[in-house]
């Protein structure tokens, strides 16, 4: 029987999938779920053929440079690959891949929870109840905005942008969306969706923006100052993408003035602890980077890795390469 290859994986996963890991390969688990120091993790990938990493464990071109030579790919766990420097594993021959489609509806559900916790100050009346800081109820006691019927502008329509669109449909609201590529006309019918070639038009036409687009250099702080003031009075902004998109500063700004009705936020420039100084606000509904931790997704993701290594060491092209 020939050996297993050696897989390096970064975190504790679902049982399920370890199961599997376990069976197919010669894993090395994380049973402790620790966050390994870039050294612990270069020692662990020590004489292993692949990766199988989360996020959290960070490809730099510097730690790609000083990858041992048997590691030949690296398969993620998780669709967002901004935590790996593609160019730097190319030139290095390392096959790189991310783990699409099944966690979009997870994270459509998590941008809607955030959607309508920012709406409706979830936070702040949780909070009030809690405490048993809750002494009155009137008319004018709590009052959000209602999402029904209201514009929502769609950054990144791909995967999880598209469900988020059908799930806003849900609320009959009017979809609008900037997008490097345009929907075909099916699609944009299907979802009554109205394409803006540019964030200039998209972001003053809409009272919900919702992020669903990678990191890349060119989306690295995208919602800044300006970005803000182009946006309507009373808006409320959406992320669960990731937290590079947003200068956080300028979004403080913008909750503060009152520029900005809320803000739903589900990933942070810092990950994990988040931004105190976006804690003091009430009108942010935040919560830490789960968008794809439901029981369902997180087995699905870990299976999709494994095909995407299944592939490669038999010798095929995996489904989901990236680099
Ligand atoms: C992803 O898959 O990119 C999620 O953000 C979790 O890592």
């Amino acid at each position: 029987m020939s050996k297993k290859p050696v897989i390096a994986v970064g975190r504790k996963l679902p049982k399920a999938v370890e199961a599997r890991l376990k069976r197919d390969y010669d894993a090395r688990l994380n049973a402790e779920d620790r966050l390994y120091s870039t050294d612990e993790w270069l020692a662990l990938l020590q004489g292993a053929d692949g990766a199988l990493p989360c996020h959290s464990e960070i490809f730099s071109a510097e730690v790609v440079a000083r990858l041992p030579e048997s590691v030949r790919i690296i398969a993620n766990y998780s669709v967002g690959y901004d935590h790996v420097d593609t160019a730097a594993c190319k030139s290095r021959g390392i096959v790189v891949t991310n783990t699409p489609d099944v966690l979009s509806d997870a994270t459509a559900e998590i941008a809607m929870l955030c959607l309508f916790g920012a709406a409706r100050r979830a936070s702040e009346g949780d909070r009030m109840v809690r405490d048993g800081r809750w002494k009155v109820w009137s008319p004018d006691f709590m009052v959000g905005v209602q999402i029904t019927g209201k514009r929502i502008g769609i950054v990144g329509m791909g995967r999880v942008g598209l469900v988020m669109a059908a799930r806003a449909r849900a609320f009959d609201m009017e979809v609008h969306y900037y997008n490097r590529n345009r929907l075909s006309e099916d699609q944009e019918k299907a979802l009554g969706a109205t394409y803006h070639a540019s964030l200039d038009s998209l972001l003053p036409a809409v009272d919900v923006v919702s992020l669903h687009c990678p990191t890349t250099p060119e989306t690295r702080g995208l919602m800044n100052a300006d970005r803000f003031r182009q946006m309507r009075d009373g808006a409320i902004l959406v992320n669960t993408a990731r937290g590079a998109l947003i200068d956080e500063a300028a979004l403080i700004g913008a909750l503060k003035s009152g520029k900005l009705f809320a803000a739903g936020l589900d990933v942070f420039n810092t990950e994990p602890g988040g931004n105190p100084a976006l804690a003091e606000l009430d009108n942010i509904f935040m919560l830490p980077h789960i968008g794809s931790a439901t029981f369902d997704t997180r087995d699905a993701m870990g299976y999709r890795a494994l095909d995407n290594l299944d592939a490669f060491f038999a010798g095929k092209e995996p489904r989901d390469r990236v680099a």
